[in-house]
């Protein structure tokens, strides 16, 4: 497979983030394997739920970038499709809590776990991904990774709580939105990024160049995802559109249009945030002013400077078609539809 050269420039061809990852889809396969088997371990709940939200379809992008970078760095034993696993189980974890947290009915086309088997379980099952993610982390004995992995994950939950007390506001700040937007989502994407270049000593100088392309790669990847929230449909994304605002969070391209609005427009606004209905503007009038004002033009253009500096740290590691891949990855992230 060829790529093309150059910043944010993927390889035409390549259609969608899974055909991209073409070259890591056989240790993929080993990595759902993995999942599979520690999931049918879990007691019988874990069993039935677990399975569901693995199943639940997934991107698999995390584990791609952790086997992408290990493949790069020339690493031949199997570690990385264990810590591969682990990722994809921190994330699901997440993913489990955060739709309790934001009251979601529909995931990945299908209802999510809380709203099928409730919000109890569903915080116990987030748990045990944590814990046992974590359990098997440990057993692999790497202590440095083992803090790399326990660190991104008390980040992403500071990045959730941050988010919560936030809540309502009209007046979150762009800094405060991208600290949020950092630890929720990019600190995982650069412990992925970082773990294989702690298998050996010998590539300890990649550790910081990874770190830097996995966090400007993560925060990109979340801008992208507050705007498909507000430019997708739900057909495309699998989860319902505009439940940002309605869950009362103000993400990037809200807060670009703030300024731009009379009183009363951001008082429909301020409405969505705090009643969760959209009654005072509809979908269409939010995304009319979203255009007018450029809001959705900068928010992209925000998405592209991470993209950018992402393919920038690349710069230290040696050339071959997984940096190529990496490099190539930005570009799939701001072209994703789902
Ligand atoms: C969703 O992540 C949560 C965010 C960080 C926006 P993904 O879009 O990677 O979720 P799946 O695993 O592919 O469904
Ligand atoms: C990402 O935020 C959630 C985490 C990283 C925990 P969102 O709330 O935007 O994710 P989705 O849209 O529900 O997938
Ligand atoms: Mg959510
Ligand atoms: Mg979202």
């Amino acid at each position: 497979m060829e790529y093309e050269e150059g910043p944010l420039n993927a390889n035409p061809r390549t259609t969608s983030l899974g055909d991209a990852f073409e070259l890591i889809r056989p240790r993929l396969a080993e990595v759902e394997r993995l999942l599979e088997q520690q999931i049918g371990n879990g007691p019988p709940t874990v069993r039935d739920a677990g399975a569901y939200v693995l199943e639940g379809g997934g991107k698999r992008l995390r584990p791609a970038m952790l086997l992408t970078v290990a493949r790069l760095l020339g690493y031949e034993g199997d570690l990385d499709i264990a810590y591969a696993a682990v990722v994809e189980m921190i994330h699901t974890a997440t993913l489990v809590h955060d739709d309790i947290i934001d009251h979601a009915d529909v995931r990945r086309g299908r209802v999510t776990a809380n709203n099928r088997w409730g919000n109890q379980l569903g915080v116990l099952l987030g748990d045990w991904l944590y814990i046992r993610s974590m359990e098997i982390a440990l057993a692999l004995g790497d202590q440095e990774v083992m803090r790399l992995l326990s660190r991104a994950t008390v980040e992403m939950v500071e990045g959730e709580i941050l988010g919560l007390e936030l809540k309502g506001s009209m007046s979150v700040t762009r800094d405060q939105y991208l600290d949020i937007v950092r630890r929720k989502t990019a600190e995982l994407f650069a412990a992925c990024c970082t773990t294989p270049a702690h298998f050996s000593p010998a590539h300890a100088a990649y550790r910081e160049p990874l770190a830097r392309f996995g966090r400007n790669l993560g925060v990109c990847f979340q801008i992208v995802d507050d705007l498909l929230d507000v430019t997708a449909s739900e057909a495309s994304l699998g989860k319902p559109v505009f439940s940002d605002l309605r869950e009362g969070k103000l993400t990037l391209p809200f807060i670009l249009l703030l300024p731009h609005l009379d009183t009363e427009r951001r008082g429909a606004i301020e409405r969505v945030l705090t009643t969760g209905q959209l009654t005072g503007a509809s979908e269409e009038q939010l995304r009319s002013w979203l255009e007018r004002s450029g809001a959705l033009e900068q928010s992209r253009a925000v998405a592209e400077g991470f993209g950018r500096a992402a393919v920038e740290a690349l710069e230290p590691l040696p050339d071959s078609p997984e940096r190529r891949l990496l490099a190539a990855a930005p570009t799939l992230v701001l072209n994703r539809r789902s």
